[in-house]
Protein backbone atom coordinates (compact mmCIF):
# COMPACT_ATOMS: atom_id res chain seq x y z
CA UNK A 1 0.00 0.00 0.00
CA UNK A 2 1.16 3.39 -0.83
CA UNK A 3 1.44 6.02 1.83
CA UNK A 4 2.00 9.74 1.47
CA UNK A 5 2.12 12.20 3.89
CA UNK A 6 -0.34 14.91 2.90
CA UNK A 7 0.22 17.21 5.97
CA UNK A 8 4.04 17.87 4.80
CA UNK A 9 2.81 17.93 0.97
CA UNK A 10 0.22 20.64 1.83
CA UNK A 11 3.16 22.57 3.84
CA UNK A 12 5.31 22.42 0.67
CA UNK A 13 2.52 23.45 -1.17
CA UNK A 14 2.03 26.36 0.99
CA UNK A 15 5.54 27.21 0.90
CA UNK A 16 5.64 27.16 -3.33
CA UNK A 17 2.16 29.29 -3.36
CA UNK A 18 2.24 31.39 -1.03
CA UNK A 19 2.75 35.06 -2.31
CA UNK A 20 2.93 34.29 -5.65
CA UNK A 21 0.24 36.06 -7.51
CA UNK A 22 0.22 34.72 -11.15
CA UNK A 23 -2.45 32.34 -10.97
CA UNK A 24 -0.16 30.36 -14.44
CA UNK A 25 2.71 29.98 -12.66
CA UNK A 26 1.54 28.82 -9.34
CA UNK A 27 -1.01 26.20 -11.43
CA UNK A 28 1.80 24.75 -12.70
CA UNK A 29 3.88 24.39 -9.81
CA UNK A 30 1.11 23.08 -8.07
CA UNK A 31 0.64 19.96 -10.55
CA UNK A 32 4.68 19.96 -10.67
CA UNK A 33 4.68 18.97 -6.62
CA UNK A 34 2.25 16.45 -6.83
CA UNK A 35 3.52 14.76 -10.00
CA UNK A 36 6.91 14.53 -8.32
CA UNK A 37 5.65 13.39 -5.08
CA UNK A 38 3.16 11.24 -5.66
CA UNK A 39 3.99 7.88 -6.18
CA UNK A 40 2.91 5.45 -9.03
CA UNK A 41 1.51 8.35 -11.05
CA UNK A 42 1.54 8.38 -15.05
CA UNK A 43 -0.15 11.29 -15.61
CA UNK A 44 -1.70 14.64 -13.76
CA UNK A 45 -3.03 17.93 -14.40
CA UNK A 46 -5.53 20.53 -14.78
CA UNK A 47 -8.53 20.64 -16.69
CA UNK A 48 -9.91 24.37 -16.65
CA UNK A 49 -13.54 25.45 -16.96
CA UNK A 50 -13.76 27.20 -20.34
CA UNK A 51 -17.57 28.55 -20.77
CA UNK A 52 -18.87 24.98 -20.78
CA UNK A 53 -16.61 22.63 -21.22
CA UNK A 54 -13.20 21.24 -19.90
CA UNK A 55 -9.98 22.34 -21.52
CA UNK A 56 -6.74 20.62 -20.50
CA UNK A 57 -4.11 23.34 -18.76
CA UNK A 58 -1.07 22.51 -17.20
CA UNK A 59 -0.17 19.32 -16.93
CA UNK A 60 2.69 16.55 -16.59
CA UNK A 61 2.74 13.59 -18.67
CA UNK A 62 2.16 12.66 -22.24
CA UNK A 63 0.24 14.81 -24.57
CA UNK A 64 -3.41 14.34 -23.46
CA UNK A 65 -7.00 15.13 -25.02
CA UNK A 66 -7.50 19.18 -25.48
CA UNK A 67 -11.36 19.39 -25.02
CA UNK A 68 -13.71 17.14 -22.67
CA UNK A 69 -17.02 18.33 -22.40
CA UNK A 70 -19.63 17.71 -19.05
CA UNK A 71 -21.11 14.23 -20.24
CA UNK A 72 -18.14 12.58 -21.18
CA UNK A 73 -15.38 11.01 -18.98
CA UNK A 74 -13.91 10.93 -15.60
CA UNK A 75 -13.56 14.26 -15.73
CA UNK A 76 -16.92 15.22 -16.96
CA UNK A 77 -18.54 12.89 -14.23
CA UNK A 78 -16.52 14.62 -11.45
CA UNK A 79 -17.43 18.71 -13.07
CA UNK A 80 -21.11 17.72 -13.70
CA UNK A 81 -21.83 16.42 -10.20
CA UNK A 82 -18.71 18.75 -8.34
CA UNK A 83 -17.58 15.56 -6.31
CA UNK A 84 -14.49 13.94 -6.41
CA UNK A 85 -14.58 10.79 -8.72
CA UNK A 86 -12.24 7.54 -7.09
CA UNK A 87 -12.18 5.07 -9.86
CA UNK A 88 -10.36 1.92 -9.30
CA UNK A 89 -10.71 0.82 -12.64
CA UNK A 90 -10.75 2.92 -15.51
CA UNK A 91 -11.78 -0.25 -17.88
CA UNK A 92 -15.01 -0.59 -15.61
CA UNK A 93 -15.90 2.96 -15.84
CA UNK A 94 -18.71 3.59 -18.57
CA UNK A 95 -17.15 6.02 -21.17
CA UNK A 96 -13.55 6.41 -19.78
CA UNK A 97 -11.63 8.73 -22.18
CA UNK A 98 -8.30 6.70 -22.45
CA UNK A 99 -5.53 9.85 -23.21
CA UNK A 100 -2.68 7.73 -21.82
CA UNK A 101 -3.00 3.85 -22.47
CA UNK A 102 -0.97 3.27 -19.44
CA UNK A 103 -3.59 4.64 -16.95
CA UNK A 104 -5.70 1.86 -14.95
CA UNK A 105 -7.00 4.08 -12.14
CA UNK A 106 -7.36 7.82 -11.81
CA UNK A 107 -8.98 10.21 -9.07
CA UNK A 108 -10.58 13.41 -10.32
CA UNK A 109 -11.06 16.86 -7.96
CA UNK A 110 -13.34 19.07 -8.87
CA UNK A 111 -11.65 22.47 -8.14
CA UNK A 112 -14.19 25.13 -6.27
CA UNK A 113 -13.39 29.14 -6.17
CA UNK A 114 -15.54 31.51 -4.50
CA UNK A 115 -18.62 28.42 -4.97
CA UNK A 116 -18.03 28.27 -8.38
CA UNK A 117 -16.28 25.31 -10.55
CA UNK A 118 -12.74 26.65 -12.10
CA UNK A 119 -12.06 23.39 -13.45
CA UNK A 120 -10.50 20.02 -12.04
CA UNK A 121 -7.43 18.29 -11.40
CA UNK A 122 -7.04 14.48 -13.21
CA UNK A 123 -4.37 12.38 -11.80
CA UNK A 124 -3.84 8.75 -13.57
CA UNK A 125 -1.83 5.74 -12.09
CA UNK A 126 -0.64 3.07 -14.41
CA UNK A 127 -1.71 0.47 -11.39
CA UNK A 128 -5.52 0.06 -10.48
CA UNK A 129 -6.99 0.72 -7.16
CA UNK A 130 -4.10 2.95 -6.47
CA UNK A 131 -5.96 5.80 -4.97
CA UNK A 132 -7.47 4.56 -1.47
CA UNK A 133 -9.94 7.03 0.61
CA UNK A 134 -7.23 8.76 2.29
CA UNK A 135 -5.51 9.05 -0.72
CA UNK A 136 -8.67 10.90 -1.61
CA UNK A 137 -9.03 13.23 1.55
CA UNK A 138 -5.44 14.03 1.31
CA UNK A 139 -5.66 15.28 -2.73
CA UNK A 140 -9.02 17.11 -1.63
CA UNK A 141 -7.50 18.83 1.14
CA UNK A 142 -4.48 20.31 -1.43
CA UNK A 143 -6.96 21.06 -3.68
CA UNK A 144 -8.70 23.47 -1.10
CA UNK A 145 -5.77 24.98 -0.22
CA UNK A 146 -4.83 25.36 -4.21
CA UNK A 147 -8.44 27.04 -4.20
CA UNK A 148 -7.93 28.87 -1.06
CA UNK A 149 -4.93 30.99 -2.91
CA UNK A 150 -6.88 31.48 -6.12
CA UNK A 151 -9.72 33.61 -3.94
CA UNK A 152 -7.00 35.92 -3.25
CA UNK A 153 -6.20 36.61 -6.99
CA UNK A 154 -7.85 38.92 -9.64
CA UNK A 155 -8.11 36.19 -11.89
CA UNK A 156 -8.07 32.17 -12.23
CA UNK A 157 -6.12 30.14 -14.78
N1 LIG B 1 -9.30 9.89 -18.39
C1 LIG B 1 -9.90 11.19 -18.38
C2 LIG B 1 -9.44 12.02 -19.55
C3 LIG B 1 -8.22 12.83 -19.29
S1 LIG B 1 -6.82 11.93 -19.29
O1 LIG B 1 -6.85 10.91 -18.24
C4 LIG B 1 -5.50 12.88 -19.16
C5 LIG B 1 -11.40 11.08 -18.39
O2 LIG B 1 -11.94 10.00 -18.59
O3 LIG B 1 -12.07 12.10 -18.22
Amino acid sequence: MIKTDYELLDSQLHALLDGESDPLAATSNFVALLYNTLAEVNWLGIYVLRDDELVLGPFQGKPACVRISFDEGVCGAAASTLETQRVADVHAFPGHIACDVESRSELVVPLIVHDQLIGVLDIDSPITRRFSVKDQAGVEKLCRTFCALQETRKYFI
